[in-house]
């Protein structure tokens, strides 16, 4: 049983969000599946897939008025420093590392989706956000004021 599958319950409705998304669980079915001696070219894969998924939620989120400090944006700087410690410590002799990284990035991506991903689905549905050109179809429903926290029902900020 793979840390992570793909179901239904990852769909946000975005079919470019969900995309990449379920990529991302691919990649890490790769890693765990991974023989030593492929461990870190797979997880180099997926460091490169998740600076691309993360660069295109941040632009998605600037253009739509948060914060460029919003908890998200900052969320996701924290996991790539973590998981690019990953491969370092790989190169140190720690392979297991990445190992018990993988684990943990699977968890956190299920919490990290349906929580901060899902609040910024919505919010791109609300103001007509359209991923692919960066067009707001609908400014007036763009809040007066930069969204500082995620926009999720649990955020703090
Ligand atoms: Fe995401
Ligand atoms: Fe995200």
């Amino acid at each position: 049983m793979s840390y992570l599958e793909w179901s239904e319950a990852l769909s946000l409705d975005l079919p470019t969000m969900d995309d990449t998304h379920r990529e991302l669980v691919e990649l890490l079915g790769a890693v765990e599946d991974s023989p030593d001696e492929h461990l870190v070219t797979r997880w180099r894969v997926l460091i490169d897939h998740t600076e691309d998924h993360f660069a295109r939620e941040d632009q998605w989120m600037r253009d739509t008025r948060f914060s460029s400090v919003n908890c998200h944006t900052t969320q996701h700087q924290v996991v790539l420093q973590v998981i690019r410690e990953g491969e370092t410590a790989y190169h140190s002799g720690r392979p297991e590392v990445i190992r018990v990284m993988a684990r943990e990035l699977a968890k956190w991506f299920l919490q990290h989706t349906q929580s901060m991903d899902a609040a910024l689905a919505l919010h791109l549905r609300r103001v007509g956000y359209d991923v692919i050109t960066g067009v707001v179809s609908i400014p007036n429903a763009l809040p007066a004021e930069e969204i500082r926290g995620c926009a999720s029902a649990t955020c703090r900020t």
